[in-house]
């Protein structure tokens, strides 16, 4: 008999997306016409085809690997220089940011870098999270142990939990006085679809300095940003590279979802300590793991997400990024007709509805699924700070968005 690692058992029932899944399964076998009509503005997963450079690039990888002279087995751990350059080139260094192509980590997505970090990291930090948040940040440290078991209130002894409430505008203020040793922030935000500013985010900069903290910052939707002046990266900060570790993904701007790709920044100014007191680099102890437990993205992708960086990729994902905030613009304004509360879809593509009075947001979930079949993400699901409202994803076709729209007109709210 083996032993299991018991802080699994503190987890509840399942992530939200399966309880999604089956309360929606559940509709689809009461009602079977009703399943059919179901639209899904659930979790954020892209509808659109692939950028056309991308699948070319895919299919020159795969050609290259038919032939004996341009065949590939492994690949470096962290990633074929040639993405790496090309990353830290246009995502940083054009734009006067120092990141090194060797501080380029690149993996299968941001979901499994957010959780994996923590593995470099020692028992015991304390944890600072959003709330409403990412539900991958506060799981993950409840698997590392960094938790005590589940509150009678719904959170976890342990974490430090930051509202993000209309009142802040969904942008947490640094603590006053309490002491986070690990923050992790998000922006543009999932779920709640707010920006930060670039004040804002220096004062998150500031407050890790002064207490030697690290901040995980995740820009997974950073390509949704639509003002110049909002920081699209936290090394924009100075000081951000002794303090911040930064991540990237491919899924939400190139629609690689299910061609997983993306990468950590990871700079080598970023330091923690042994219990000891002795200073060690992150960026060695990640290479370390990087190292041991992978044998890189394959190269195939690689070449794909470097193909997004060329001035036609460039194009074809900026007419990805317009049509899914085309998307949010629509779905805004239909809540709003409604009289619904809307917050977000600008800089993101998530709207953060808020529940109408005396609806909390299971409540309101089930209301859409059965009156309009749209599903969309309760708020409860990303935290206690998330009752009272929805998320409603962007990612989807116009025709449904459009669709979407037209079936909340006829809700009586
Ligand atoms: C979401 O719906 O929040 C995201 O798609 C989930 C993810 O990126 O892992």
């Amino acid at each position: 008999m083996v032993f299991i690692n018991e802080h699994y058992l503190k987890l509840p029932g399942g992530y939200i997306f399966p309880e999604i899944a089956r309360r929606v399964d559940a509709l689809g076998r009461a009602d079977p016409a009703a399943a059919q009509r179901i639209i899904h503005c659930g979790i954020g997963d892209v509808t659109e085809p692939l950028p056309l450079v991308a699948v070319s690039a895919l299919n020159a990888a795969a050609a290259e690997l038919s032939r004996r002279e341009t065949f590939r087995g492994y690949g470096p751990a962290v990633g074929y220089g040639f993405l790496q350059e090309c990353i830290s080139r246009h995502d940083f260094r054009e734009r006067g940011l120092q990141i090194d192509a060797s501080e380029i980590f690149v993996s299968d997505g941001a979901k499994g870098d957010c959780g994996d970090i923590l593995e470099i990291l020692g028992p015991g930090n304390h944890v600072a999270v959003a709330d409403p948040v990412y539900p991958v940040y506060v799981d993950t440290n409840v698997m590392a142990g960094n938790t005590t078991a589940l509150c009678t209130d719904g959170g976890y002894g342990g974490l430090m939990y930051l509202p993000c409430t209309p009142e802040n505008d969904f942008v947490p203020a640094p603590p006053k006085s309490e002491k986070a040793e690990l923050i992790y922030l998000c922006y543009p935000n999932n779920p709640t679809g707010a920006m930060i500013s670039r004040e804002q985010l220096s004062e998150w900069v500031e407050y890790a300095m002064a207490n030697d903290s690290i901040i995980l910052y995740d820009v997974a939707y950073q390509a949704y940003i639509s003002e110049p002046d909002l920081p699209r990266s936290i090394y924009e900060i100075p000081d951000a590279r002794s303090c911040a570790i930064e991540f990237h993904s491919f899924s939400k701007n190139g629609g690689f979802t299910g061609v997983r790709c993306g990468y950590t920044v990871c700079p080598r100014s970023v330091t923690g300590r042994t219990r000891e007191g002795r200073r060690v680099g992150l960026h060695e102890l990640w290479t370390r793991r990087f190292q041991t437990r992978s044998n890189g993205v394959s190269y195939v992708v690689q070449r794909a997400a470097e193909a997004l960086y060329t001035p036609d990729g460039q194009k074809q994902v900026a007419a990805l990024i317009e049509h899914y905030l085309g998307n949010a613009r629509i779905l805004r304004e239909g809540c709003r007709r409604l009289g619904l509360t809307v917050y977000g879809g600008v800089h993101a593509p998530y709207v953060w509805v808020a529940c109408p009075e005396g609806v909390d947001s299971w409540g309101l979930f089930e209301r859409l699924l059965e009156e309009a079949n749209v599903v969309v993400i309760p708020g409860a699901g990303f935290g206690r700070c998330g009752e009272g409202f929805v998320r409603i994803s962007a990612f989807n076709t116009r025709q449904n968005v459009e669709e979407v729209v037209r079936r909340l007109a006829g809700m009586k709210m």
